[in-house]
């Protein structure tokens, strides 16, 4: 599956993908549970502006809480009595959904999760994007088509779901709010917090190849990049690889930034017709990376065959000595056994006295 490939919440991955076309994101995330960990708990809500988390509710403290200091140093009191009682409210519909769903797909006990996104995009040319959808058990379940003003019913077990809603016209009340309310407290939110969300740090990029079963892999990562969205692709002879690239998704950093990695898999010996592209705001333009596969290095193979001369001159140099020693002992045995043997005169000067 490559990197814009479809997944539970196809919208999540829709939403990196055509990442560079969005201005502004406005999201929520609900999840309901029905067997959450211990102390756990079982609904949880997040709200994120450009990707980042900035309001948290749950069904154990039962209100919503700012998560980043620009919304709690612009909304009073009245802001988060009114948002808790929201939350408050869906806590109990989502309750209601879980056994709706469990009902549907006759299922009596086990561990089932109802999750719900919605949120409005603003996008560069001006354009405003908005969805709401939810997935059963990570699979998609029923969406929202805003323009059609109807629903999608995903599977059959959301039938009954697409046909009530329609009747009681949900699909023009949730077209309203994505176009409208959404928008606006999109617009606002962005303005509280422009100081943090405008901020802009580039990634550093980082390639590199591992081969192994006859397979090249070629890695591209990403490091330390703001704002979350962000496009890495695989240019093959210049042409994008999207279908045989895998990503590892947008993670956060624990500093506010964010990483991401792309691998794509190549034949061996291929590696110099491959190119990261990376397409990030930070960027002027986008920026492509290459792998180099590292040389031989000639380094430590100049340093052996040193090592290896200087050994040999060392052994040479030792047997010599040695062999010096040996044969000054001999000279010097010959030289006096004909002394003693013969009482000539030769002297010992023929071997080295020094060695
Ligand atoms: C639930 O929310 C409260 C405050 O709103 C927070 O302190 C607590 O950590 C949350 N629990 C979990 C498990 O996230
Ligand atoms: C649930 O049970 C009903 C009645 O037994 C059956 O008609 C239906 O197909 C079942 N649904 C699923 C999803 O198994």
């Amino acid at each position: 599956m490559g990197p814009c490939g479809a997944l539970g919440l196809g919208l999540l991955l829709a939403a990196v993908c055509g990442a560079a076309a969005e201005l502004h994101t406005l999201r929520y995330i609900r999840t309901a549970m029905t067997d959450p960990g211990p102390g756990q708990p079982w609904f949880v809500t997040v709200g994120y502006v450009d990707g980042e988390l900035f309001v948290h509710y749950n069904s154990t403290a039962r209100r919503y809480v700012p998560r980043t200091e620009w919304i709690a140093a612009n909304t009073d009191q009245q802001y988060w009595d009114g948002q808790t009682q929201i939350g408050q409210l869906n806590e109990q519909i989502n309750r209601e959904n879980l056994g709706i769903r469990q009902r549907r797909y006759n299922q009596t006990g086990g561990s089932h999760t109802v999750q719900w996104m919605f949120g409005c995009d603003i996008l560069e040319d001006g354009t405003i994007r908005g969805y709401r959808q939810s997935a059963y058990d990570g699979r998609d379940f029923i969406a929202l088509d805003k323009d059609m003003k109807t629903f999608t019913a995903a599977v059959p077990e959301a039938v009954p779901t697409k046909r009530k809603w329609e009747e009681e016209s949900e699909p023009e009340r949730w077209k309203n709010y994505l176009e409208e309310t959404c928008v606006e407290w999109l617009r606002r939110y962005v303005e509280y917090g422009k100081a943090e969300l405008g901020r802009r740090e580039r990634p550093e990029v980082r390639v590199w190849g591992k081969e192994a079963d006859g397979i090249l892999t070629l890695s591209c990562r990403a490091h330390g990049f703001y704002p979350r969205p962000i496009v890495v692709s695989w240019l093959k002879d210049g042409a994008v690889r999207g279908q045989d690239a895998h990503s590892g998704g947008i993670v956060p950093n624990g500093d506010g930034t964010y990483h991401t990695w792309v691998t794509i898999d190549a034949q061996p010996g291929d590696g110099d017709k491959y190119q990261c592209r990376v397409e990030h705001a930070s960027l002027p333009q986008p920026g492509l990376y290459s792998w180099e596969p590292p040389q031989p290095n000639l380094v430590p193979i100049v340093a052996g065959v040193a090592v290896a001369i200087v050994a040999i001159a060392i052994v040479v140099g030792v047997g010599f000595i040695i062999y010096r020693r040996h044969a000054g002992k001999k000279g010097k045995g010959y030289n006096i056994a004909p002394d003693r043997e013969g009482g000539s005169s030769s002297s010992s000067t023929g071997s080295n006295p020094t060695i």
